[in-house]
């Protein structure tokens, strides 16, 4: 159920992206493409578009599907081998935020910084990614067996320390950022995964952290929304919040175009 949980919630994603599109495109780059699912969405719905994708994951590359307008490239970013001003478009869907864990706030500038070389004059980059929702308090309730889960979590998560105190009638009170970072690990607790996303937090950057980076990067941002709710998770794991609670969208979906040099 998780499984399914996550596909519904990737396809709705990718779509969102591809609904981006709206321009003529001859050249799209994948950044952090994994197994290709967004690369050949692209291709199917851009056939005569040249779509590249790179990640740093020889065995991810290998289980992607093969076509003939697709190219998979091995590569670790910052470093983005390819030639400047080479593509229209890129496209970089849930990777910002693993650049930012491993290697660290400069190379996700660096990264940025090469992408909007590689973009030909008026060239669009769209990201798709986690953000910090911020540390305002909610409460919630949980089931007595989920209850441990919530232990696991704050004794295994790493990127801090996870806070939340009982208030009245078995409400918990914590973060936002916190709550966030929770329900979207729960599913990792035990499995091969565990390690990995016990490491790294799905609440990176906030929007304007984000935004800030896209512009010192030299790109004018065009469009931002907010997309995926948490409320599937919620009902999955039998978890309520506080009536009137207003619950953040897990993912940010900002499109930026590459600055002119009279901009
Ligand atoms: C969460 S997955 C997202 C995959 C794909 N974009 C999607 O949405 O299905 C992040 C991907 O970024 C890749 N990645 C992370 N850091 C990278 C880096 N420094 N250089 C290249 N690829 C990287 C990982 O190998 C992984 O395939």
């Amino acid at each position: 159920m998780a499984e399914l949980l996550a596909k519904a919630h990737r396809n709705k994603r990718l779509s969102a992206v591809v609904a981006c599109i709206t321009r003529d495109v001859s050249s799209i780059l994948d950044l952090g493409c994994g197994i290709g699912a967004l690369a050949t969405r692209l291709a199917d719905t851009f056939p005569s578009t040249l779509v590249v994708g790179i990640d740093r994951s020889r065995y991810l590359l290998s289980k992607m599907k093969k076509k003939k307008t697709v190219s998979r490239i091995l590569g670790d970013m910052p470093t983005l081998p390819f030639r400047n001003q080479s593509f229209d478009l890129v496209v970089a869907v849930q990777v910002l935020h693993e650049i930012f864990h491993f290697k660290g706030p400069k190379a996700l500038n660096r990264t940025l910084q090469n992408v909007s070389g590689l973009l030909k004059k008026d060239g669009e980059l769209v990201i798709l990614d986690h953000f910090n929702p911020g540390d305002a308090p909610i409460s919630f309730k949980i089931p007595e067996e989920m209850r441990n889960k919530l232990l696991e979590f704050q004794r295994k998560f790493k990127p801090r320390k996870i806070t939340y105190y009982e208030s009245s009638e078995g409400w918990l009170r914590i973060s936002l950022r916190d709550f966030c970072d929770f329900v979207t690990k729960i599913w990792a607790l035990n499995s091969e995964l565990e390690e990995e996303e016990m490491s790294e937090t799905h609440t990176p950057f906030t929007h304007q952290e984000l935004k800030k980076l896209v512009q010192d990067a030299g790109f004018r941002i065009t469009h931002t929304i907010n997309l995926t709710s948490l409320d599937r998770h919620l009902k999955y794991y039998g978890i309520t919040v506080e009536p009137a609670t207003r619950l953040p969208n897990r993912h940010i979906l900002l499109q930026a175009r590459k600055r002119g040099e009279r901009e």
